[in-house]
């Protein structure tokens, strides 16, 4: 294809995306690597908490929003769904002219990777509009240079993620398993609370990395990443094939929980909220401040939501079940 756009004369004129939140069941964090990011070993999951996308052929790159967010969030090429579409349509050859509109739902800096969700939908969408004929996987690969969890939401369901989050398998998982999300006032900045784990980690105040340190010599980047042995305990993977959600409380484990309570103490109350509300665990979200609740069946998680929202400590508690597929096409 060429810059002048010799697209297939019948692609689509519009498409919709719905693309879901990421939560991570469990998030090992080493020490920080030479450029900066932390090498991860992650279970993602996807769970029913969604944005959506519409795409269509514009004049030009353009980028509206609605809902949560929607008058705070940059809406020009800093923000990741721009870049995603100019991504594309640079690796494709065509001019990146679509009007996105994003109608948001996922809590913004919350530790649900909302942005990272955005870029994928644009990836998936765009490609089907512009008949690129990406696989997932070469999509997945695409973006990596968006950001660490945009290749996962692109994949979507339960899936182990190594290197700084990018790298992605899938994992075999049943479910429904029925998550509470309670979401707080104002975000988190992830680099600062990778930074603030570092400083806990420098002075005792947090354990120090189970992840194994790197080796100095950087040079064998993703391959060295997939050789290392996976730290996700086989009790895990285990009770992802079980049907046994007290089997999955039971391994949950976030590394950057202190960080995230240290910076913000009132997420310690929503999380004893969430235990005291009959939750079979009660975690961080990624880097926070979104805190997640698993609970036993779908009435349980109701009545847990309807708790946290009684006793105030939580700005909205979203209901979700988990896992559910990646940035999917609807139109
Ligand atoms: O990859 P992404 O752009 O989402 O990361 C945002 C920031 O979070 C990074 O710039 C970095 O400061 C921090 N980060 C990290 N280690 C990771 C992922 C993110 O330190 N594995």
């Amino acid at each position: 294809m060429t810059q002048s756009g010799a697209l297939p004369a019948n692609r689509p004129g519009a498409v919709r995306v719905r693309v879901p939140a990421k939560i991570n069941l469990r998030l090992s964090v080493g020490a920080p690597r030479p450029d900066g990011f932390h090498p991860l070993d992650t279970v993602y999951q996807a769970i029913s908490l969604y944005d959506e996308i519409s795409i269509e052929h514009a004049d030009r790159l353009r980028l509206t929003l609605d809902g949560i967010g929607a008058n705070t969030l940059p809406t020009d090429g800093t923000n990741l769904a721009v870049r995603a579409a100019a991504l594309l349509a640079d690796r494709l050859g065509v001019a990146p002219n679509v009007a996105v509109h994003l109608d948001k739902h996922i809590p913004l800096a919350g530790g649900l990777a909302g942005g990272s969700a955005d870029a994928a939908a644009v990836l998936v969408g765009c490609d089907a509009l512009w008949r690129g004929g990406h696989s997932r996987a070469d999509l997945a690969a695409l973006a990596a240079d968006l950001g660490s969890d945009v290749p996962f939401l692109v994949i979507g369901g339960t899936a182990h993620g190594t290197g700084r989050g990018e790298l992605v398998e899938p994992v075999p998982a049943v479910g429904p398993w029925h998550w509470v999300v309670a979401a707080a006032d104002g975000g988190l900045s992830t680099p600062r609370v990778y930074g603030q784990l570092d400083a806990l980690r420098a002075t005792g105040a947090a354990p120090p990395p189970t992840l194994p340190a790197l080796p100095d010599d950087d040079a064998a980047g993703p391959a060295r990443d997939l050789a290392m042995p996976s730290l996700v305990p086989d009790r895990l993977l285990a009770a992802l094939r079980s049907d046994d959600p007290a089997e999955l409380a039971a391994t949950l484990a976030n590394d950057l929980q202190p960080a995230s309570i240290a910076l913000r103490p009132a997420l310690r109350r929503t999380l004893d909220a969430g235990l005291a509300a009959g939750a079979l665990a009660a975690l961080v979200s990624g880097s926070g401040p979104s805190c997640l609740c698993l609970a036993a069946d779908a009435a349980d998680a109701a009545r847990i939501a309807a708790e946290l929202t009684e006793r105030g400590v939580c700005s909205a508690a979203h209901v979700a079940v988990g896992p559910v597929a990646g940035a999917t096409v609807l139109t």
